[in-house]
This record gives C-alpha cells, sequence and structure tokens, in this order.
C-alpha cells in the first residue's frame, strides 16, 4: 500500500472565527480524491472549525499545533492529546521548529508528546529539520536522522504516524531547497523509518517550507514526498486550495 496523501495548514497563532467561513469554499472548491486534507488551527479554533467541517462530509480534517504529555493535571495553559480529540481533532503537529526553539523542545519531550497522541486515538505529525548554519556546515543527513532516532515512539504506525521534514531555513522566507536536497533528506528518512517500523515504508512523509500554489507540484513529484505541511500559504483557501489540488 501507497503511503497516504496528506495536504496539512499549519494556521500557527493566526486566524479567527471569521476566517472559518473559507473552509467551506476549500472543501466545495477543492475536493481531493484519495488525498487527506487538515487543517490546524489555534486551539481555540479547533471545536468550532470541527463543528462546521462535520456538516461537510468530513472532507476536511482539523488538528491541533502541540499537546502535552500527560493526559490531564496542573499544567496551566497546557492542552492535552485526550482534550483535542474531545475536541474534535483527528492530528497533532509535534516537535515544529518553532516549538523547540520557543520552548525548547528536546527530542524526548516530542516522543512523550507523540505517545501521548497515540494514546488518544491522534495522528501525531512529527517534524524535523535543520538549521542553515548545520546545512551549511554538511550536517544535515546527521541532523535528520537523529531527530528520527529520537522523536518517534515506539508503537508509531502508519496509521498514527505522519513524519514532516522542514528545514528551519525555509520556513516563512520564501526559500526552499533544491529538489535534489529535498529528496536526499526524503529518501534517507523512508530508509530509517523502513528499517525500524514494520510499515515505515508507509508512513506518510510531509514537505514543509515555503510551499506555494507555484512550487507545489514540483515538490509533491519527488520521490517520497506523499504531500505539505504548509504554513502561511494555508491561511487563505484562495492558496491552500491550489495546492491541495496540486497534490
Ligand atoms: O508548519 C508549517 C511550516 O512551518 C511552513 O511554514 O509554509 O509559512 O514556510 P511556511
Amino acid at each position: 500500500m501507497a503511503p497516504r496523501k496528506l495536504a496539512a495548514g499549519n494556521w500557527k497563532m493566526n486566524g479567527d472565527l471569521a476566517a472559518l467561513d473559507q473552509i467551506d469554499a476549500l472543501a466545495r472548491d477543492h475536493a481531493a480524491p484519495g488525498c487527506d486534507v487538515l487543517i490546524c488551527p489555534p486551539a481555540v479554533l479547533i471545536h468550532p472549525m470541527a463543528a462546521r467541517v462535520s456538516g461537510l462530509a468530513d472532507t476536511i480534517a482539523v488538528g491541533g499545533q502541540d499537546c502535552h504529555a500527560a493526559a490531564s493535571g496542573a499544567h496551566t495553559g497546557d492542552i492535552s492529546a485526550v482534550q483535542l480529540k474531545d475536541a474534535g481533532a483527528s492530528h497533532v503537529i509535534l516537535g515544529h521548529s518553532e516549538r523547540r526553539t520557543d520552548h525548547g523542545e528536546t527530542d524526548a519531550e516530542v516522543t512523550a508528546k507523540a505517545a501521548a497522541a497515540h494514546r488518544a486515538g491522534l495522528v501525531a505529525i512529527i517534524c524535523v529539520g535543520e538549521s542553515e548554519a548545520q546545512r551549511d556546515a554538511g550536517e544535515t543527513l546527521d541532523v535528520i536522522a537523529a531527530q528520527l532516532a529520537g522523536s518517534i515512539p515506539e508503537g508509531a504506525t502508519a496509521r498514527n504516524t505522519v513524519i514532516a521534514y522542514e528545514p528551519i531555513w525555509a520556513i516563512g522566507t520564501g526559500r526552499t531547497p533544491t529538489n535534489d536536497q529535498i529528496a536526499e533528506v526524503h529518501q534517507l528518512m523512508r530508509d530509517r523509518l523502513t528499517a525500524r517500523f514494520a510499515d515505515g515504508d508507509q508512513m506518510s512523509l510531509l514537505y514543509g517550507g515555503s510551499v506555494k500554489p507555484g512550487n507545489a507540484a514540483e515538490i509533491f513529484a519527488i520521490a517520497h514526498v506523499n504531500g505539505a505541511l504548509v504554513g502561511g500559504a494555508s491561511l487563505k483557501a484562495s492558496d491552500f486550495g491550489p495546492i491541495v489540488s496540486a497534490l
């Protein structure tokens, strides 16, 4: 079985209730047979967005952008995977470079969060990616291999885990790696996942970092790229829709 295709939008700390109106247009104009479409809005919008898409024949899934490793407890400001699930989420992004940088998240913490996501019945989208300094130093493949080894819990399967390669220097910058550079990292990820997990050959691998309507089709044509994790271009249906259609 081939890995499932996934077009995932990460709204980060953007959007409001009024922004949910464009979900209808996205579902109507860019139906994507054989391709999963996911939007991860800020936590306060998960439940209203889930309610909105429930009337759209489940064409769009809803996800969180982070979760706590515990199911409940005294953790002011945090949200558990169980609560995300309860609010209508099916996925959660974990280990995004902005979480790793802004909140000092380590590979071990990402692993614990992903295990919590799995226990709650969520698909964990685990992010990895090198900094520009690491790429310039020729360390990219070592960095990605180490993050993969350290950030994915035992028990991960193609059904509950997606991996997103996001070079930090490509996020929000308008810069992207060359096709060969993306292919090299995705081949490494496929090899490592296949070696470690029984169905690692079927895990979906996303590319993220300045994906736009103008470059999506070319990126999706690269071997072992099964979709995208899109930031800025996921905020407007007029940008995200063509990306979904290209997948
Ligand atoms: O999670 C999404 C990524 O950080 C990519 O963001 O598409 O704005 O570069 P971007």
